[in-house]
């Protein structure tokens, strides 16, 4: 599929995976359309969107996407401006990581559902409708390694990326006749601004091993050849697969292996507290 000349709504373009992906659609020469917060960042991408070809340009909507008004503006500004749609990347999301009962209620629960599930859900309800008159289209959710294999602290991060998997499943399932493809990615972990929004303070050195960090430049291009060869699942890096077969055929085993060495070792303090 040619790239160029095509309409992509990219959520979350303001920073990490969502720029870097908007990066590559403006270097293919697509329409791009930025939706995030932080206005000015996203003004200052899509002034270097719009000087890379001719073909490329970018708009810019502000839009909070907890918020069905400000993503029905995403969508109509869209339409007015561009016509169509072809392209939809659900990207925007963050993740509040802390002991269930540490987290707040509104702001960390609460916010995490509003933006990362039913802000999905909400965007694509409402694109759906142009790719389904257009009898074409590619959704892309941003998922995570988070939304196959559940690890604590991330409860309700989880549950939201599992909840991205399960609306994509079906939603793949129920677009496909009208020519809209459905994709899912699960990066591991990326390097992004998403651990300063995260809030965690570990204990031990628990972390992604460095040579399987991706950087948001990698994921970025594995979006856009979504759009030219849709697959169902693209966990990245591939070494992850591993542990999500594992997680599913030896879920006791994975149990064991992260209790013993991630929570006892993490909450050894308030274990031995009496
Ligand atoms: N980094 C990782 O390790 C990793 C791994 C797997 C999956 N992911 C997923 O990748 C996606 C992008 O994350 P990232 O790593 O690139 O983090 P990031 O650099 O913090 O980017 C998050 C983006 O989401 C936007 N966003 C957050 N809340 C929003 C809201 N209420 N309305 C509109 N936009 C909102 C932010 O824009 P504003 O603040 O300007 O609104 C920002 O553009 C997320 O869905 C995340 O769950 C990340």
């Amino acid at each position: 599929m040619d790239i160029k000349g095509k309409v992509v709504i990219v959520t979350g373009a303001s920073s990490g995976i969502g720029e870097a992906t908007a990066r590559e659609f403006g270097r293919e020469g697509a329409k791009v359309v930025l939706a995030a917060r932080r206005v000015d960042k996203l003004q200052t991408l899509a002034q270097e969107i719009d000087a890379m070809s001719t073909s490329a340009q970018a708009y810019v909507v502000q839009a909070d996407l907890s918020k069905l008004e400000d993503i029905q503006k995403l969508v109509s500004q869209t339409l007015e401006i561009f016509g169509r749609i072809d392209v939809l990347v659900n990207n925007a999301g963050f993740g509040r990581l802390d002991w269930l009962e540490n987290l707040d209620p509104v702001k960390d629960i609460q916010a995490q559902i509003d933006v990362n599930v039913m802000g999905v859900i909400q965007t694509t309800r409402q694109v759906l409708p142009v790719m389904i008159r257009q009898r074409s289209g590619s959704v892309i959710n941003m998922c995570s390694m988070a939304g196959l294999v559940a690890t604590p602290t991330y409860t309700i991060y989880a549950a939201s990326k599992h909840a991205v998997h399960g609306f994509s499943e079906a939603l793949r399932r129920e677009v496909k006749p009208w020519g809209i493809d459905v994709s899912l990615v699960y990066p591991g972990g990326v390097v992004t601004e998403f651990t300063q929004h995260a809030g965690i303070k570990r204990k031990t050195n628990a972390s992604t091993p460095k040579f399987m960090l991706l950087t948001a430049e990698q994921v970025g291009k594995a979006v856009v050849k979504l759009v030219r060869h849709p697959r169902r699942m693209w966990v990245i890096p591939w070494l992850w697969s591993v542990t999500v077969f594992m997680n599913r055929f030896l879920p006791g085993l994975v149990d064991r292996t992260t209790i013993n060495n991630f929570t006892i070792p993490e909450r050894a303090d308030e274990l031995n507290r009496k």
